[in-house]
Parts: structure tokens; sequence; C-alpha cells
């Protein structure tokens, strides 16, 4: 295979240093900054864990207070920004939108953006906190032909996101509070995973030295495929397609088929070969939400029997396929009247946190370069052109 390692997919090769997240896929361990993920799930918030990806520490009460003042005063988008959206076909997928929202905003901060300033930097990182849910609300708003809400800074980060995606002026919005901590904790559980595909992506852009907020744009557009992000989607589609517990046998039957094209979607991770410590946490909230919200949802039964069929198959225990953080937080979005199309937006504003973090971690690595893989050629040894009338 010629002078290279060919490591297709990178199942063997670190591409850079990072002190954010630990994994260990087969104890089923995640830790942000050293901190197990069920303890921030229990006693953290987003904004909080937010802050420790990004800086290292969990704040103080004051760096926290500055941190929260500085993503609440940045939540407003560049009113040019709606006429940028109003371009868009109101079926436009949101995560279309969102990707081309994002990137828009290097139009926006490029010029004068010095990469140099540690300053310009964090700030560069806390304007894409503080406007992704803020344009994220804009393209669900727009998809449904509803006017832009503008951010009400008087509320915290994830009341203030449901407020701009379902307040109506007709009648004010009654959150309830387990609306609010279900995402929240949904939000935590997203907020990073080390070098997966979208922060990867995030990183290899950013080795060029292009702007923050055309590398987040990039994370984006790889977080979208069904493979990544994209499966809470694919999830609540196929819970639907399966439509009831009785169909459930023929379904795991398909996902074994490897002629039917069809896999169990939420199932199975590159590096959790045990479980996946998230989907054990989002599976308990799950119930909650649903019986706090008094929401009956067959899906859930659907895809309870799902999980139970495919942990007893032969198939899935060989391969140590498990369900992973987007089996279930499908039915947890769609409880909130959240509809499936913006599932991976949701995703997408939780691992803000992480992507502005590998960013800024490597920025300042004095080790970083640009990242440019090699391949192993396949194609034709060297030969003559020939002119028109002479191939064939
Ligand atoms: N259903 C049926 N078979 C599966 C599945 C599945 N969901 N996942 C893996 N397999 C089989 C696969 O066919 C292969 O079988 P064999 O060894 O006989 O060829 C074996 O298990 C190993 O799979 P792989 O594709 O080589 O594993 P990978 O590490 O490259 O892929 C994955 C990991 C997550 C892309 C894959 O498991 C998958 O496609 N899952 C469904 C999509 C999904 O839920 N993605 C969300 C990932 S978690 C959220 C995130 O971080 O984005």
């Amino acid at each position: 295979t010629g002078y290279f390692t060919y490591d297709h997919g990178f199942t063997a090769t670190a591409s850079c240093k990072s002190a954010i997240t630990y994994i260990d896929g087969d104890e089923g361990v995640l830790l942000y900054r050293g901190y197990p993920i069920d303890q921030l799930a229990e006693k953290s918030n987003f904004l909080e864990v937010s802050q420790l990806l990004m800086d290292g520490e969990l704040p103080t009460q004051a760096e926290f207070s500055k941190f929260e003042h500085e993503v609440t005063h940045h939540t407003m988008m560049h009113e040019a920004q709606k006429t940028f959206l109003h371009g868009f076909r109101h079926d436009a997928h949101p995560m279309a939108m969102l990707c081309s929202m994002v990137g828009s905003l290097s139009a926006f901060y490029h010029d004068n953006l010095d990469l140099e300033d540690p300053e310009q930097r964090r700030m560069a990182a806390i304007r894409l906190m503080a406007k992704v849910p803020t344009m994220a609300a804009a393209c669900y708003r727009h998809s449904i032909g509803w006017p832009v809400r503008y951010p009400r800074n008087n509320l915290e980060y994830v009341d203030r996101f449901l407020h701009m995606m379902f307040e109506v002026p007709a009648e004010p919005l009654e959150l309830k509070p387990v609306a609010a901590k279900a995402l929240d904790l949904l939000f935590i559980l997203h907020a990073d995973h080390e070098q997966n595909a979208s922060t990867s992506t995030v990183r290899l852009v950013g080795s060029t030295g292009a702007n923050p907020y055309a590398c987040v744009a990039a994370g984006i557009a790889a977080l979208w495929g069904p493979a990544h992000g994209g499966a809470n989607e694919a999830v609540l589609r196929m819970l639907e397609e399966i439509g009831s517990p009785d169909k459930v046998s023929t379904a795991v039957d398909r996902a074994k088929d490897k002629n039917s094209g069809f896999r169990l979607m939420g199932f199975g991770h590159r590096v959790y070969k045990n479980f996946d410590p998230r989907a054990k946490i989002i599976r308990e909230m799950c119930h909650k939400v649903l019986e706090e919200l008094g929401v009956d949802d067959p899906l859930l039964e659907v895809a309870m029997r799902l999980e139970e069929a495919a942990l007893k198959d032969d198939y899935f225990v060989q391969r140590k396929l498990y369900p992973n953080v987007d089996f279930y937080s499908g039915i947890i979005y769609k409880a909130l009247g959240i509809p499936k199309e913006m599932f991976t937006v949701m995703f997408a504003i939780a691992r803000t946190a992480g992507w502005v973090s590998h960013w800024l971690e490597q920025q300042v690595d004095p080790e970083a370069k640009i990242g440019r893989p090699r391949q192993i050629y396949t194609g034709a040894t060297p030969r003559d052109y020939l002119a028109v009338d002479q191939r064939g």
C-alpha cells in the first residue's frame, strides 16, 4: 500500500492532541475536562458546561456571570441576515439554511478579524454561541411562515431559545419547567464528543487559517449526514415507518440484511462498544418528560421494543451495537413540539460549544499544522494523451 499507512475512516489515527473531552469506548466513559457526563447532566447547565469546555475549568460565580452576560448580549443577528433568510424557499431544510446563515457570519465579521488576538478569537466563539440559537429559531420560523422573533435577553439561554421558537404575539408562551430542563440536558449531552466527523471538519478547516464562522459552517455541513447528527431525524422517520410494536421484528431482520440498505438508525457507534453513557441518561429523561408533559407517544413503545429485540439479537450483540445518543433524543424533541426537520439543528446548537472549544484550542496549539492527509493512489499508470479520433 505504498509509503503511507492506510487508515480509511481514521479508525486508528489521532489527528491532534486535545485536553477537552475523554472517551473510553469499552467502558462507556465520557468526561468533559475530567468531569463525568452523568455528574454534569445532573448538576450543571448547558451554559456552564460550554464555559467549562472553552476555558478548561468550572467557572466561579463571577466568571459565569461574565460569560452569561457576554453570550446574552450577542444574541441579535444582523438585520441584513433576515433578508438573506427570506431568500430561501419556505420548504428548504433548516440544516441547509443554518449552514448558510452561519457561513454568512464570515461575511459580516471577516475583514477586521485578527486571529492572532486572543480577545478577538474569544469574541468570535462567544458570537457563535450567542447567535447560532437565534439563527436556528429563525430558520424554523421561516420554514413555517412565521415572523422572526428577536431574542429576549431577560431570559436564560434555553428559555430564550424556546421563546424564539414558539412565542407568537397573540398569546404568551407558557413554558413547562420540565421542557426547558430536558432541552438543557440534551444540549449538555451533545455539547462535545472529541474528534467526531464534524469536529474534525472544524479542525481541518481551522488548520488552514480560515475564519471561525466558516469553520463552524463546515462542521454543520458534516453534522447533517445521517451517519452523524442527522441520525436523530432518521431515527424518528424510522420509528414512524415501523409504526407499531408488531412490526419491530421485521425491521430488525431488515437491518441485519446487508442487501436491504437499511440500518437501525440510532444504533452503533464508532467508539462506544459497550454502551453509550449519553443514551442511558436520555432514555431516563425520555420517560420523565413524556410523563410530566402528559404525552402518550406510541413511538416510545416502538423504540423500547426495538431496543429490546436488537439487544437480544446475535447480529447486534456480536458487533457490539447498542443504542446511541440519538436513539431516544428525537422522541423527547417531538414531545417538546420540535419537528423532526429541526432535530439536527438542535444538535448543532449544542455542538457549537464543542466546535468553538476545539477551534480555540487548535489556535494556540504549538504543534498545529495544516491538515493534509495522503492517499493510496489506485488510478492509471502514466499514459499518453490521445486525440479524440484515436480513442475508443
Ligand atoms: N444497523 C445494522 N448494522 C449495523 C449498524 C446499524 N445501525 N451499525 C453498524 N452495523 C454493522 C455494519 O454493517 C458492520 O457489519 P459487518 O462487520 O458485518 O460488515 C458492523 O456493524 C460495523 O459497522 P461499521 O459501519 O463498520 O462501523 P462504523 O464505526 O464505521 O460506523 C456508525 C459507526 C455510527 C456510523 C454506524 O454504527 C451506523 O451507521 N449507525 C447508524 C447511524 C447512527 O445512529 N449514527 C449516529 C452516531 S451517534 C451520534 C453522533 O455522534 O453523530
